[in-house]
């Protein structure tokens, strides 16, 4: 399976009208998880670089819902990057995929979707170490 086939861009429903548009998210059917905290970026920009951390329990939903974003991501053999600019699409990040988030615009504002609470401990923020977990997970 393919890197990009394991993250799966996501299209939302986008309302449009005179009155402007509209994007509606929903638990478990727009997004493939029970959502348990929802967190924000903005103020960055084109020198800013985020994330560089990969969760050994938190699968991600980023939507670009002001300006651009990019986000590589990494599962220590391929990478992909990926160009954020549309508020109706979003990319789905599983856990122990190495990200980062970069290359923002100054209106930038990423929306991130997870699926836990905080818990510092379950990230991985030392690529060596993310490389040794990643090779003990596939000998289990
Ligand atoms: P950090 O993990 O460095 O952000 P990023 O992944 O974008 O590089 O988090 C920055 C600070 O915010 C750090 O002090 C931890 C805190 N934080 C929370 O308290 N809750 C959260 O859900 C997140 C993502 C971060």
């Amino acid at each position: 399976m393919t890197l990009l086939n394991k993250c799966k861009l996501l299209d939302f429903k986008e309302y449009g009208d005179e009155r402007g548009k509209l994007v509606a998210i929903e638990n478990n059917k727009d997004i493939p998880f029970d959502i348990k905290r929802i967190f924000y970026i903005y103020n960055a920009d084109d020198k800013t670089v985020r994330g560089c951390h990969a969760n050994r329990n938190s699968e991600f939903v980023l939507i670009n819902v002001s300006g651009s974003s990019e986000v590589k991501i990494n599962d220590g053999s391929h990478s992909i990057n990926i160009h954020l600019d549309k508020p109706m699409t979003g990319i789905y990040i599983p856990k122990m995929l190495w990200k980062e988030m970069y290359n923002f615009t100054t209106d930038a504002v990423l929306l991130c979707l997870t699926n836990t609470y905080y818990d510092s401990e379950e990230y991985i923020r030392d690529y060596e170490q993310y490389l040794t977990e990643i090779k003990s997970n596939e000998q289990i």
